[in-house]
């Protein structure tokens, strides 16, 4: 699970998820491209990663646009001169104004099929066409447990996700003749400014939560879907994609892992 000297490029890299995956894959020896449309954000995680020895830089990148896309990637490439591995993490819950709802309105629709569905497929688009040049490559997909079944409310944010195990499978099966593997993992529940928002929907929501943090709230989710228990972190689901992102994991294409304390089995 060593990822000595590849080059790891990182979408949605600023905070959350995208900062514990960056971490655990410079850990392991990574050089990472972390890219985000919060730039400063990205920053602070980049200058870390290269207080601890590795090269790192920060890029600003939109996932819904391709031609800005193209752009960032070939800064990334004239940088570090390749690319070895993408890790698709960019994503949103929903649009302004979630945590006053409890069903998907349209704008939830539009962005969460932007960001989480077309940003997944065109940053795949752009750094495969790269992977295919050398004949080589890796590409880990963020869904969600969302993801794996319906949810009341849920709905557009779990489609989306749906739809990112289902295009892994499909990009998968493109790119396998070009030996890119094309893997997903499915977080569960994990203390990010993403969740913030899901809690502050419950409290406001729900009477029996008003009185309630938003911490609170979200170790009272741990404790009621999770059999082991206990929440997720950032590093958890590094771990996972180091897995895939490793030579380890040679054989594996098309595959969805979940790392969600047993939540969802499916
Ligand atoms: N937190 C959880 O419990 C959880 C569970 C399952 C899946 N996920 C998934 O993990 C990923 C990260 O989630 P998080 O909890 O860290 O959320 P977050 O909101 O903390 O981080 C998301 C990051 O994506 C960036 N981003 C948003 N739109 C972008 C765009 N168009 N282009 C580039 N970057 C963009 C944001 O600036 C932010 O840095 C998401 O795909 C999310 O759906 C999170």
């Amino acid at each position: 699970m060593q990822m000595d000297n590849k080059v790891v490029m990182v979408t949605g890299g600023a905070g959350g998820l995208g900062e514990g995956i960056a971490k655990v894959l410079a850990q392991r020896g990574a050089d990472v491209a972390v890219c985000d449309i919060d730039l400063d954000g990205a920053r602070v995680i980049a200058n870390d990663l290269a207080q601890r020895g590795r090269k790192a830089r920060a890029y600003w990148m939109d996932v819904t646009n391709r031609a800005r896309l193209q752009e960032t990637v070939d800064a990334i490439l004239a940088d570090f001169g390749r690319i070895d591995v993408l890790v698709n993490v960019a994503g949103v819950i929903a649009a302004a104004g979630f945590e006053d709802t409890v069903t998907s309105r349209e704008a939830d629709w539009d962005v969460t099929f932007t960001v989480n569905v077309k940003g997944t497929v065109l940053a795949s688009e752009v750094v495969a066409e790269h992977m295919i040049g050398r004949g080589a490559g890796k590409i880990v997909n963020i869904a969600s447990h969302a993801g794996r079944g319906g949810g009341a409310g849920g709905g557009a944010y779990g489609a989306s996700k749906a739809a990112v195990i289902h295009l892994t499978q499909s990009f998968a099966l493109q790119l396998a003749p070009h030996n890119i593997n094309v893997n997903v993992v499915c977080p569960g529940t994990i203390w990010t400014p993403m969740w913030e928002r899901i809690a502050e929907r419950n409290r406001r929501n729900d009477p029996q939560k008003a009185d309630l943090t938003g911490r609170q709230i979200f170790d009272q989710a741990i404790l009621e879907r999770c059999p082991l228990q206990r929440e997720q972190t950032p590093e958890d689901i590094g771990k996972a994609v180091a897995f895939f992102a490793s030579d380890d994991a040679f054989n594996i294409t098309g595959q969805s892992l979940n790392v969600n304390g047993g939540t969802r089995m499916n």
